[in-house]
């Protein structure tokens, strides 16, 4: 069958690379894809749902997956569910009411809470309650965690080390529209002091299936240090999410969220990705996402065994319940190169040399393109080199080998993805 899939990052990438090993991929189109998926698949600019539903239609497009929260938060699972000639193509996201778990930290809060999913405690705010907001500051622990409910391309979380910087913040977000209209609803939560980890959940609407866990790497700095990103590298599996964890996880958290869905009659067919604090060997659920996480993408799924077109086609047609997850055994590690300036402003246009010198490891392009014949950067975050290892020693060396093989002026990565969960193998 013919694929589609939507996205420009690693986590696109790696969609293709694994789609192109299913016996049932046929012809893969990636809209609007990067210099790396050209490789293995055609890349097309499609412009707007309309365009996305007729490019379907007209290149008998078996399998739609969306790699980014936006189309998803602006319904575009809805349009295709919504409209005669697209409603039987199996479409892989949930609906806009389901994307709202990532589109409004509010709504998610208000989710966690109705269905008892062990998170931290919040007080929504807004403008009419601003007074209130700031007397229960006053009330609160420090740090103080400050989020604006909307999507504010990873930026909108705030934690404020002092009551005068989360009162400065609040109001910069509701009065001073800091984050836009993402602000005009905060969340004033409190922290929670542990380790991340990312899960992600594959489900049906009725069924679930839990897929590797991994580490993603935010700050841009070694030791967690210096502002947010997209991602800097990531590991799967988790050290310390073992059995015992992993059964909380799924007993306090995924089969509540899931039951939640169905009992809001959400439909919800896709990923599920939830951002977990393991708080003294306890979970909580630090946000939703409705979709994969980049770079964590490009560790999971290569751990993943299974034929992906069929665990995608099950999820549409609600028959997960057949199938089981295999994950490969060993550790998969990613670290991303990045160019000069990222999370800030960045240099772009830089030739990229050196990926013919990548062996025992996979270059998931991220900001790539071609000029002129020539491959180079056109994004923060470039290239994410992923390895398998038999312990995450043994696949960090090979992820840094080919990190150190990859050359463009101002390339930066991070040098201690993974040191934090060695002591835990
Ligand atoms: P989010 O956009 O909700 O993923 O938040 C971005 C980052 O802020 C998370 O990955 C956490 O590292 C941090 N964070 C968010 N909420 C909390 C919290 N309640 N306690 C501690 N850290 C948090
Ligand atoms: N790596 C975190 C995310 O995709 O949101």
């Amino acid at each position: 069958m013919n694929i589609l899939i939507l996205g420009s990052g690693g986590r696109e990438h790696a969609f293709a690379w694994k789609f192109k090993q299913s016996k049932l991929c046929e012809k893969l189109y990636v809209s609007p894809g990067n210099a790396g998926t050209i490789s293995l698949a055609e890349n097309i600019i499609l412009n707007g749902f309309e365009e996305i539903g007729n490019f379907c239609i007209n290149n008998s497009i078996g399998l739609v997956i969306v790699g980014p929260e936006e189309p998803l938060v602006n319904g575009i699972v809805d349009y295709f569910y919504n409209t005669e000639t697209l409603k039987q193509i199996p479409i892989v996201g949930p609906t806009k009411a389901g994307a709202l778990l990532e589109g409004s930290k509010e709504f998610s809060k208000g989710f966690m809470e109705q269905y008892h999913i062990p998170t931290a405690k919040a007080f929504k705010a807004n403008k009419h309650n601003k007074n209130e907001a700031l007397e229960y500051i006053k009330t609160m622990d420090l740090p103080i965690v400050v989020k604006a409910d909307g999507l504010a391309a990873g930026k909108g979380v705030v934690i404020c080390k002092s009551y005068k910087e989360a009162e400065t913040e609040l109001i910069d977000m509701l009065d001073h529209a800091k984050f836009g209209e993402a602000g005009n609803k905060v969340l004033l939560e409190e922290f929670l002091d542990g380790i991340e980890l990312s899960v992600f959940v594959l489900t049906d609407g009725k069924h679930y299936h839990i897929l590797p866990t991994a580490k993603d790497y935010k700050r841009i700095g070694d030791g967690d240090t210096g502002p947010n990103t997209g991602g800097m590298g990531a590991v799967s599996p988790v050290t310390f999410a073992d059995a015992v964890f992993m059964q909380k996880v799924e007993e306090q958290i995924v089969k509540s969220s899931i039951a939640g869905l169905l009992n809001e009659g959400i439909d919800y067919k896709g990923f599920l990705f939830v951002g977990i604090m393991n708080v003294n060997g306890n979970p909580y659920v630090i946000e939703y996402n409705c979709r994969m996480g980049d770079p964590e993408t490009e560790v999971v799924l290569p751990r993943l065994e299974n034929d992906l077109v069929e665990l995608m086609l099950a999820t549409h047609h609600q028959k997960l319940q057949e199938h089981t997850i295999i994950e490969r055994s060993g550790f998969c590690t990613t670290v991303v190169l990045t160019s000069g300036g990222y999370p800030g402003n960045y240099d772009k246009e830089k030739t990229i040399t050196g990926l013919q010198n990548v062996v025992n490891a996979i270059p998931f392009h991220a900001g790539t393109s071609i000029k002129n014949e020539t491959l180079q950067t056109s994004g923060g975050r470039v290239i994410a080199v992923s390895a398998f290892g038999n312990d995450l020693t043994d696949a960090l060396a090979k992820s840094y080998k080919a990190a150190a093989a990859i050359e463009f002026e101002g390339k930066y990565y991070r040098k201690d993805i993974g040191q934090d969960l060695m002591l835990v193998q």
